[in-house]
């Protein structure tokens, strides 16, 4: 009851140069409103890819995930997935800029989040000048740019 995420007898498998893997067999998790709820388990267990699935990134062989009405995901990747080139600024704003979202809110609103995170005054920084915690805060910025968009995973 109050699930906001069901995931029901997931399965995935890959199929690679060296055959077929089943990183994912029979899956089932609730993930109540409200609630934080870990996914721990051992490199390569198949994290990202139950991840990436719930995102809608990927797609299950077998299986549903179910959510309690439309819901927003928010998703920070394993990798920061900074584009190299670009300050921490314009990686900041790069999904309003190719969403066409680029309005006064929109980018006071990811000033506001770089002042919240702490990387104020590395807006013009480029990303290998900074920490991989600092990385990940961008990244994080990206995935929060719009104020509807907070809630999620
Ligand atoms: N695109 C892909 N093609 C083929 N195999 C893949 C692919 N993505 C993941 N795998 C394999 O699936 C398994 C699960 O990978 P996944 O990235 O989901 O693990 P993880 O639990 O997130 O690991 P980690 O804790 O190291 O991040 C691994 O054996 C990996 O090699
Ligand atoms: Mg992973």
């Amino acid at each position: 009851m109050n699930n906001i995420i069901q995931v029901k007898n997931l399965a995935k498998s890959y199929n690679t140069l060296h055959g077929e893997i089943e990183v994912l067999k029979k899956i089932n998790i609730d993930v109540k409103e409200g609630s934080f709820t870990s996914i721990v388990g051992s490199s390569g267990c198949g994290k990202s890819t139950l991840l990436n699935i719930i995102a809608s990134l990927d797609k299950q062989d077998d299986g549903q995930i179910i959510t309690k009405g439309k819901i927003k995901i928010g998703y920070m990747f394993q990798d920061d997935a900074l584009l190299s080139y670009l300050t921490v600024y314009e990686n900041a704003i790069l999904g309003l800029k190719l969403s066409n979202n680029l309005s006064q809110e929109n980018t006071n609103y990811v000033n506001h989040l770089l002042k919240e995170y702490g990387l104020d005054n590395f807006k013009n920084k480029y990303p290998n000048e900074l920490s991989g915690g600092m990385k990940q805060k961008v990244a994080c910025i990206l995935s929060r740019q719009k104020k509807d968009q907070v809630n999620g995973l």
